[in-house]
């Protein structure tokens, strides 16, 4: 059976003592009980000056499949989250369907629920600056020959982030640019408009661009270097990027760590990875020491070589995301946490990397029938011990 909070439940404060007496009272409401008893993530957040929320994905127009169109869904979102971020409808491979035309309607709808729900949006993102997620027509489209290739790449690349920022006012945190450092070696990625630009000049427009859209928003670059082994040249890479923005006095705020846990590494088999933790530190406190502040703008844990075991598996991915937050937190600078979703069914990772044992994975706050679990208690407990900021 699909649960669903009772209506009278109120935001901020889950499960409470109204909702846990009628969940007594009335038999169909037994499960509410097992609804966190207590303020919600976005609330416990708040309390330290974190933002908490989580991404969510709006599927296609007309389509009623997807994670939007789940009510029960939509409740853990309406009872835990402060603020949304589209998943994939501002991407342009979503938005853009040709050089001129702008897609808005997925995304529209995920911005009408947040407003409808007083929940902040947030906005992902204006140059996913890779040529795999660019639509087909963008990877070939024709910039012409000499100077003029880099103006008109440049006023393709102005016109869409002054459309999109100005089509969403509300957002006030952008992931402007994201993930453009190769992992394998730290580069900066090749693209369209790079090669009509350059590599440095391209994100410096869009980052330039943003500001003056949206003066007073977070603008974010976002990439997904992990703590993990095997990250060190990605990590190297993206502190020369932020370095780079910094000389150039590129308006970049904050760094975007995706935080998406644990390894799909076949050389740590029945772990989550083992943390570089120390190496982790450096690097974080190379990116504040250059005056970025932080953003977990991802959060979840793969539990893909964990052993199938379900109760052991959560103890494990709860203690890591424990460990990670307490760490990240106890920055004063990370001043966003995002749940990459918040139901276990809905995960992008179920069908990016199935598990061998073809059990469903467990990498979200909440299972599939929308009950909390350890990874939200963790998650819960790391915003109630994390120090205050301002
Ligand atoms: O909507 C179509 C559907 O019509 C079709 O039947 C189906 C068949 O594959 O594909 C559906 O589109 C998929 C879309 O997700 C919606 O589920 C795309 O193929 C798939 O590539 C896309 O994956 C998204 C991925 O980014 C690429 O854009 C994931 O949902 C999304 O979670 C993931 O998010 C990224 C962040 O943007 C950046 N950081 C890493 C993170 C995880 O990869």
């Amino acid at each position: 059976m699909t649960f669903r909070l009772p209506p009278f439940s109120r935001r901020g404060f889950i499960g409470s003592g109204v909702a846990a007496a009628a969940a007594s009272a009335v038999p169909g409401l037994a499960l509410a009980a097992e609804r966190p008893l207590g303020p919600s993530l976005a609330a416990l957040a708040r309390a330290k000056g974190v933002r908490f929320g989580s991404a969510v994905g709006a599927g296609e127009p007309g389509s009623l499949t997807g994670a939007f169109e789940d009510s029960g869904y939509r409740q853990v979102l309406i009872d835990e989250c402060g603020v949304l971020v589209p998943e994939n409808e501002l991407k342009w491979y979503v938005l853009r369907p040709d050089a001129r035309t702008f897609a808005f309607e997925r995304a529209d709808r995920i911005a009408a629920f947040a407003k409808a729900h007083d929940i902040a949006l947030r906005g992902h993102t204006l140059l996913w600056h890779h040529p795999k997620w660019f639509p087909a027509w963008l990877n070939t489209y024709d910039f012409g020959q000499g100077p003029a290739a880099g103006r008109n790449a440049q006023a393709l690349l102005v016109d869409h982030i002054d459309k999109v920022v100005a089509h969403y006012p509300q957002i006030d945190s952008w992931d402007v640019v994201n993930e453009t450092i190769d992992p394998k070696d730290g580069s900066i990625r090749r693209t369209v408009f790079s090669d009509a630009m350059g590599q440095e000049q391209t994100l410096d427009v869009a980052f330039h661009t943003a500001r003056a859209a949206a003066p007073k928003a977070r603008l974010v670059y976002n990439d997904y270097m992990g703590w993990e082994a095997g990250n060190e040249a990605h990590r190297a890479g993206v502190l020369k990027l932020l370095e780079g923005f910094r000389k150039r006095g590129t308006p970049v705020d904050a760094l975007g760590v995706q935080s998406h846990l644990g390894t799909e590494d076949p050389a740590a088999p029945g772990s989550l990875g083992p943390p570089q933790e120390k190496a982790w530190r450096a690097f974080i406190d190379e990116a504040t020491g250059m005056g970025y502040d932080l953003l977990i703008t991802e959060f979840d844990v793969n539990d893909q070589n964990l052993p199938p075991g379900v109760a052991a598996r959560d103890a494990e991915t709860a203690a890591l995301a424990k460990a990670y937050l307490d760490l990240m937190l106890d920055y004063h600078q990370t001043k966003e946490v995002l749940a990459w979703g918040m139901v276990d069914k809905y995960s992008w990772l179920q069908g990016f990397t199935p598990r061998k044992d073809h059990l469903a994975k467990r990498v979200t706050l909440y299972d599939d029938a929308y009950r909390p679990k350890p990874l939200r208690e963790a998650v819960a407990a790391a915003f109630r011990s994390a120090p205050t900021r301002a």
